[in-house]
């Protein structure tokens, strides 16, 4: 099965990151070892169906990758990407540090801190996540890092249109557009994985100083140089 979801030449690297999690992540508390039998299916063909919902060659920021999931699987199957690791557990940063440098992965960067540190500092195109907060909460920690034209695209449970209810007055106060709700992964995983994109509802309004601080690369249109009186 990984076959048609890993590009062959990456299928080595899923193969060493499943190994290193199914002995040095369980070893390490990063992932219980009841999931070493189901780690293909429940987690890393699940996390790399994810990357149909997101665009060719954009930067991608994770945010709780934990022990990289989804970020370190999207890396593996989409070496396009530009991913940003964000965690702030000093344990699981340095085990991800450790199997970006093992894996020789030139497309990742992991940042220790949380997300909310890197609020006016940086923006990215998609901003992941999976298992890491209630939708209402993850939309405040999300949605400062989007780019004016990106989403907040998060794996999601079945009670994801519940999580959409709860956050509505959240989802006004950020300025957000509707949410979409679609299932991926058909033919790969069963259950299918359940994602929900959220945009900026007028990118306009979004804020463009920040993103060109920090050389985070976002769609937002360079702002008129001052004329010089
Ligand atoms: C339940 S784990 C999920 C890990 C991984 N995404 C997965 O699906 O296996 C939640 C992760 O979110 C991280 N986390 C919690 N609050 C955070 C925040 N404010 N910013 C970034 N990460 C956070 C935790 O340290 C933890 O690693």
């Amino acid at each position: 099965m990984a076959r048609g979801v890993f590009p062959s030449g990456r299928l080595p690297l899923i193969e060493a990151y499943a190994a290193s999690l199914a002995s040095d992540g369980v070893v390490r508390g990063l992932i219980g070892p009841r999931e070493v039998p189901r780690l293909w299916e429940r987690h890393l063909l699940n996390c790399a169906v994810l990357g149909h919902a997101i665009p060719d060659g954009v930067a991608v920021c994770d945010i709780g990758s934990g022990a990289g999931l989804p970020g370190l699987v999207l890396a593996i199957a989409r070496p396009d990407l530009r991913i940003t690791l964000v965690e702030p557990l000093l344990r699981r940063t340095t085990y991800l540090s450790e199997v970006v440098q093992e894996l020789g992965l030139e497309n990742v960067e992991v940042l220790r801190g949380r997300a909310e540190e890197l609020h006016g500092g940086r923006r990215f195109d998609v901003v992941t996540s999976r298992a890491v907060a209630p939708l209402e909460r993850l939309l405040r920690w999300s949605m400062p890092l989007v780019a004016p034209q990106g989403s907040l695209v998060a794996m999601k449970g079945s009670s994801i249109n519940d999580e959409i209810e709860t956050a509505s007055p959240v989802l006004r106060k950020l300025g957000c557009a509707r949410p979409e709700v679609t299932s991926l992964g058909e033919g790969v995983v069963d259950p299918q994985t359940i994602v929900v994109r959220v945009a900026h509802a007028d990118p306009g309004q979004v804020g463009l100083g920040d993103a060109r601080r920090t050389g985070g690369r976002t769609t937002a249109k360079p702002r008129e140089p001052r004329r010089r009186r």
